[in-house]
């Protein structure tokens, strides 16, 4: 076995079937990574799961009028029929609910505190009189300072973008009760605080040495918070929703969402070690000694907007704790915009997953999405551009080469792969390029440059139709069946290796090229490398790799 290999992704909220700016942003990516490092020899855990704290779930909850328990089952089975259609290989995908992350979260919170990261202090809070209960932020309503917008929350104002904090509010009042006429009051609360200026050096130090193949917008961010100065945080919260904090006196409080939420990386993998009956296995991921100070390489694919709770905030809950491993990588993605407009869930400008897996299955999906995955900048979605890039890249290109070669196999060959004769120098040359692109696509993945681990496979697709367009087996098996023979030999090995470097992308239709190639068992088992399909190899009757589809009639996004 390779190296331990540990993919984290970020944790949707269980309050929407997804959309898929999340696909794009972290789980994808995650995905693509862990296939292509499972089938590199490494071993890998991939986890993450549904958050299901914070008031992103209470709101719905009370939206709805349901408990915030409901919301999240709702949701969270619904997510995992998402996974199941996409194909993600997680090897947990879990939920911050369960029992084995409330126990280990309190395990954090404790230790920290014992190790003197935590103090308490009070605060004063927004308070509504008429429901009697704190308001966490987002349940504060009133007129934005800076756009007089009437409906802005405590956190933000949703129109004109503009972070808040409750008391710059005009005539605020309770989303809950929407009383205007009974004022929020600002009470005493205490709470626990995490002294975050006890890891500034140690974070420092580690940053200037990890950071050196990290993306450079994540360096920007991370640098920026360090020469800022890091300041103490609430660590908890006065909601009745969450993990609960392991002190008397705290019983109507709850760990902050965001701390609890990053730790689930790390109960998501004791969790799992439990569920394989080796409970301690979880240490060999995690804990670092002396001697082994990275016992795996654990990578954070995550979105831009959770830069600094993956790459400050976790690891300075890390340092806290004192014998965990660091992120050895965030390769945050940017963000994909929807219609050239930022996605936004409450502006109704997502496309969900489901409706997208409705309309062009997970192929189109996933290779659309890694195609024109934001990891420098910005990038648009839109589903004619989706259906273009199916039709032309994976239809014409890579479907019509294996299409024409296998049917015309089938026809003149007796379904056998054919056996060749001397090759030419074209012949040494698409093998050449396809020995070669198992490297050249391995490192750009492992790099996590994934766009160019796609270009460079449907680079191979293209070499290969170019090939077929220029030895023309249908034209030479007139004249010469040896030659035709060779260059469809020649063909199959370029396509036996396409199957294995697109398994990342688009693995359903790897998985029937595989079949169609006469190869048993799942695509998934294949090593990263090339391999050679061998001459008489019996092929099953081919079946077309992918669909074509009509432009959608409205251009809705
Ligand atoms: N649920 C949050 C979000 O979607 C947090 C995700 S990552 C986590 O933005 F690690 F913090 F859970
Ligand atoms: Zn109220």
């Amino acid at each position: 076995m390779g190296e331990r290999i540990l993919v984290c992704v970020a944790w949707p909220y269980a309050k929407s079937v997804t959309h898929v700016g999340q696909i794009v942003g972290s789980i994808l990516p995650g995905d693509i990574f862990a296939r292509y490092q499972r089938m590199a020899g490494n071993e890998v855990l991939m986890v993450s799961g549904s958050d299901a704290h914070g008031t992103p779930i209470t709101v719905e909850a009370d939206a709805e009028g349901i408990s915030p328990n409901e919301v999240v089952e709702r949701y969270h089975a619904q997510i995992l029929g998402v996974w199941e259609r996409l194909g993600v290989t997680w090897d947990n995908y879990t939920v911050t609910t369960n029992p084995t992350h409330y126990r280990e979260v309190q395990a954090f919170f404790t230790r920290l505190l014992e190790r003197g990261y935590l103090f308490k202090e009070t605060m004063t809070s927004p308070y509504c009189p008429t429901d009697d209960r704190f308001l966490q932020d987002r349940y504060i309503l009133g007129t934005c300072p800076h756009c007089g917008f009437a409906r802005a929350r405590g956190d933000q104002c949703e129109q004109c973008g503009k972070l808040l904090d409750p008391d710059q509010l005009i005539d605020p009042y309770c989303r809950i009760c929407l009383s205007k006429t009974s004022k929020i009051e600002f009470r005493a609360t205490e709470h626990y605080f995490w002294d975050l200026t006890k890891v500034q050096a140690p974070l420092e130090e580690w940053a200037q040495a990890a950071m050196g193949h990290w993306r450079s917008h994540v360096v920007g961010v991370v640098q920026g918070w360090l020469k800022e100065g890091l300041r103490p945080r609430a660590f908890t919260r006065d909601i009745d929703w969450g993990v609960p904090v392991p002190v008397a006196g705290f019983e109507n409080k709850r760990i902050y969402v965001w701390y609890d939420a990053v730790m689930g990386y790390l109960t998501a993998t004791i969790e799992w070690a439990e569920q394989q009956g080796t409970p301690d296995v979880w240490r060999d991921w995690w804990v670092t000694t002396a001697e082994n100070p990275q016992p795996s390489k654990t990578y954070y694919f995550i979105g831009k907007d959770n830069i600094t709770f993956h790459a400050i905030i976790w690891p300075a809950l890390l340092m806290g704790h004192g014998e965990l491993v660091l992120p050895y990588d965030v390769p945050a993605n940017e963000f994909m915009q929807m219609g050239g407009m930022k996605a936004s869930a409450s502006e109704g400008n997502v496309v969900w997953t489901p409706d997208a897996l409705d309309r062009y299955g997970p192929d189109a999906l996933r290779y659309y999405l890694a195609a024109i995955m934001p990891e420098q900048r910005d990038t648009n979605f839109s589903y004619e551009d989706l259906v273009r890039r199916n039709n032309d890249e994976l239809v014409a290109t890579f479907g019509n080469a294996a299409h024409r070669t296998l049917t015309f196999v089938q026809k003149h060959f007796g379904g056998q792969v054919p056996e060749a004769g001397a090759l030419t120098v074209e012949d040494e040359a698409l093998l050449a390029t396809t020995r070669a692109t198992f490297d050249a696509a391995g490192a750009a993945i492992n790099a996590v440059h994934l766009r160019d681990g796609l270009s460079e496979a449907m680079a191979l697709a293209r070499a290969v139709n170019k090939y077929l367009d220029d030895q023309a087996p249908w034209k030479m098996i007139k004249t010469d069946r040896e030659r035709a023979a060779t260059s469809l030999y020649v063909v199959v090995q370029a396509l036996g290796a396409l199957r294995i470097l697109l398994t990342p992308y688009i693995p359903h239709a790897t998985q029937k090229l595989h079949t169609i190639l006469g190869f048993s068992g799942s695509v998934d088992n294949c090593a990263w490398q090339y391999a050679t399909v061998p001459s008489g190899q019996a092929l099953p009757v081919p079946v077309p790799l992918f669909a074509k589809f009509d432009l959608p009639e409205v251009a809705a996004v």
